[in-house]
């Protein structure tokens, strides 16, 4: 029996992260193994591209193909034989955090993202991808109250923006596994439709 790999998505300060612990306690409660992990990063080597990723300036085509290696190794070392081994997956970001930031973000050509995707995942996709949405002011707001940015937080709104209607056509080319999560709202009203959506497919 294969396990579950849920990602989950949204721009920076759209509130995911907690939400992926509170998904990781909500299934060990149940008695499942849970895999917690991120992109990019997740192994050793991963950790390692993430550093660089995070803190050095570089093209938008050197960011596509750093965190296509990155998630190579990521899914080899750690998602595959998870998922074999019957283990649920649930990861921070992935694939689509790519076509968001890299392509509608920086404008990479989302064909030659396309083209990556199947090198370097085959056939591999999440199972469900739920993604945080949120408006670009508002995030901001969270991400000021949270955090130092890094690199990539330190973009302007209009980048956010872009990176947002990433998400929303990522969201309309594969309807069957993406669910947009109204992130607005306190944690408890934005968990309860985490709860509802992983509740409502019947997999746990
Ligand atoms: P995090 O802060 O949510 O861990 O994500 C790290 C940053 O990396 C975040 O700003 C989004 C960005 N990112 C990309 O630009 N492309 C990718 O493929 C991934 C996985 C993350």
């Amino acid at each position: 029996m294969t396990g579950r790999f849920v990602t989950f998505e949204g721009i920076d300060g759209a509130g995911k992260s907690s939400h992926v612990e509170a998904l990781a306690r909500w299934l060990r409660e149940r008695g499942h193994t849970v895999v917690l992990t991120r992109e990019p990063g997740g192994t050793p080597l991963a950790e390692r591209v993430r550093e660089l990723f995070l803190h050095d300036e570089m093209d938008a085509l050197t960011e596509a193909l750093l965190v296509f290696a990155a998630r190579r190794d990521h899914l080899r070392q750690r998602i595959e034989p998870s998922l074999a081994q019957g283990h649920t997956v649930l990861c921070d970001r992935f694939t689509d955090a790519t076509f968001a930031y890299q392509g509608a973000g920086r404008g990479f050509d989302w064909t030659v993202l396309q083209q990556l995707e199947r090198l370097v995942q085959g056939t591999r996709t999440p199972d469900l991808t739920l993604w945080f949405d949120v408006e670009p002011i508002e995030a901001a707001t969270r991400r000021a109250a949270a955090r130092a940015p890094d690199r990539l937080e330190r973009e302007d709104e209009a980048f956010f923006k872009r990176v947002r209607d990433g998400y929303a056509r990522r969201c309309a080319e594969h309807p069957a596994r993406f669910v947009r999560i109204d992130a607005r709202g306190s944690l408890q009203t934005v968990w309860s439709q985490v709860e509802h959506e992983v509740t409502r497919r019947g997999w746990w």
